[in-house]
């Protein structure tokens, strides 16, 4: 997305630490050092919030991250009549008065506009029909980010099978049910001719939902795995649905007449923690010689992260207990060219294909990075070479020759390849200046405390403090360290040490 819409900066009221213009300046050079925790998880939060339309009483949803993203989806559901109370985090939705009538439900047009998660809704509000006799609803064309062709045809068609009809149009969609009837539905569809079929993450979340309170079986193939797909599939589970296979490619749904609010207090109601923060963090501790840990992900949850970040010569180690296990990073002097290639999880999120090409640009050799998930995703690729990285493409690889970079200034053209710009400008020499920086704030929770804390040198007259309290040193929050300048780029490597803390 270029521009920033108007209701997406009305939202960010939701959001801290980056000013609305949200020019960043960067001085680079200085390897992140310290302990990081991430946030709850944005493509989680947004289906789960989605979600907790369907139930009969009020759900509470507790780690929910303070994001862009996250206050379009809050707005979205006030608009559609659902009480919302938002305190720090905790987020209690109560979705008694979103009943259909006469007219379609219609997610405000200007905020669906702003945010691809808004697709979301569309599962939720099709199974809200269903229970009260019939409905309809009208989805306005989803914005986001401009990863080339971003299709819904697979969600139409899951619901066509479950018995909906689709009506589309030039200004979107409008979907109608009298009943959902349990169906075989196929969720996996060639990202482009040639390439593998990708299973639907979005698309998944969706068609769980209808089938959840559909009557009979449904059989969803080519499912998605991520672990998104399965904390939303959990949530349902926690409010009464019957969906077994979470994590698998093929999930049985059987469905149920009611769902019941879920209580923050149940498991199923935390929103796991972000693993393409997590592995933001993870890619710019590499790509600037550091040494971090992070915490508050699963670490299986990142592990083709950080199979690639072995395969550019860093050392990564899980450490801590069951339960607690942080991952720490290790740089281990400049990386090497590595070869990558995105795919469904378990395998490379196509979410970190650009971060991995900031880490590219300063690797000694070539590094091929292939997207087949999203072959079109290309806008960090443009804007690279303004660090004075050297940057092809062949299809859709990006042909990637690493090399000293320097300060530039550029413009963030979306989230993902705002951080890997940002990663760019942190391992360059010398100052960046990165235009648009608070498109950020969509998928990342205070980002530049964060950095700050690990050691980062940010300043921009107009960030301001956030709203919610800081993370305490010390106190499951970060631990800052020294800075250390990355001085001829090959360091000795540090003996490793088995315990984390060792880091701080
Ligand atoms: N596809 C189709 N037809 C469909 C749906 C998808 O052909 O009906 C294709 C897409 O073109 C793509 C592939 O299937 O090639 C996967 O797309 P998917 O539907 O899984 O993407 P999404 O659900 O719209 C989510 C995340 C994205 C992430 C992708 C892939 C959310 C809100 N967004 O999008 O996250 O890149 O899955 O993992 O969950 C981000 O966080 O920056 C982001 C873009």
């Amino acid at each position: 997305m270029d521009a920033f819409p108007t209701a997406t900066l009305r939202s960010m009221k939701r959001s801290s630490d980056i000013g609305r213009t949200g020019t960043l300046a960067v001085t680079g050079g200085t390897p992140l050092r310290g302990r990081v925790r991430v946030g709850g998880s944005k493509n989680a939060a947004l289906p789960m919030l989605a979600a907790a339309l369907l139930t009969d009483g009020p759900t509470t949803l507790r780690r929910v991250p303070d994001l862009t993203d996250t206050g379009l989806m809050l707005e979205l559901l006030r608009g559609l009549g659902a009480s919302v109370e938002d305190d720090r985090g905790t987020v209690r939705i109560d979705a008694a008065h979103v009943r259909p009538g006469d007219r379609p439900f219609e997610p405000s047009p200007g905020r669906v506009a702003a945010m691809r998660g808004a697709v979301c809704l569309l599962g939720p509000l099709l199974a809200r029909c269903a229970m009260s006799g019939g409905g309809s609803v009208r989805l306005a064309t989803v914005g986001g980010c401009d990863l080339g062709p971003r299709p819904i045809d697979r969600h139409l068609a899951a619901f066509e099978a479950l018995g909906a009809t689709v009506a589309r149009d030039h200004g979107g969609v409008t979907v109608s049910v009298d009943r959902l009837r349990g169906a075989e539905i196929y969720l996996s569809a060639p990202p482009a001719p040639g390439l593998p079929p990708a299973p639907t993450v979005t698309g998944t979340a969706n068609a769980l939902c209808a089938a959840a309170i559909a009557d009979g079986v449904s059989v969803l193939h080519g499912a998605a795995r991520e672990p998104e797909v399965v904390a939303v599939g959990e949530l349902l589970n926690a409010a009464g649905a019957r969906i077994e296979g979470l994590g698998t490619d093929v999930l049985t749904v059987t469905g149920v007449r009611r769902l019941r609010g879920v209580s923050g207090r149940c498991p199923a109601a935390v929103v796991p923690g972000d693993r393409i923060e997590a592995a933001t963090w993870m890619i710019a501790a590499a790509a600037t010689g550091g040494r971090i840990v992070v915490d508050g992900v699963e670490p299986s949850e990142v592990a083709a992260v950080a199979a690639a970040l072995r395969a550019s010569g860093a050392r990564v180690s899980i450490c801590g207990s069951a339960g607690h296990r942080s991952i720490r990073v290790d740089s281990c002097g400049r990386p090497t060219a590595f070869e990558v290639r995105s795919a469904a999880f378990p395998g490379l999120p196509t979410d970190v294909l650009p971060q991995l090409a900031a880490l590219a640009a300063v690797a000694d050799g070539t590094s091929l990075l292939t997207d087949d998930v999203f072959p079109d995703r290309n806008a960090h690729l443009s804007r690279l070479p303004r660090f004075h990285a050297s940057v092809e493409r062949a299809g859709a690889t990006a042909v990637i020759t690493g090399g000293d970079l320097h300060g530039g200034e550029v413009h963030a053209p979306d989230l993902r390849a705002a951080a890997a710009l940002l990663i760019a400008a942190l391992a360059a020499e010398g100052s960046s200046r990165i235009g648009r920086a608070s498109v950020l704030l969509r998928g990342y929770e205070r980002p530049a405390e964060k950095l700050r804390a690990l050691g980062a040198t940010l300043g921009a007259p107009n960030w301001r403090v956030g709203k919610r309290p800081a993370a305490r040193p010390g106190r499951g929050g970060w631990r800052p360290a020294g800075p250390r300048r990355i001085l001829g780029r090959t360091r000795p490597v540090s003996p490793e040490t088995s315990a984390c803390s060792a880091l701080a």
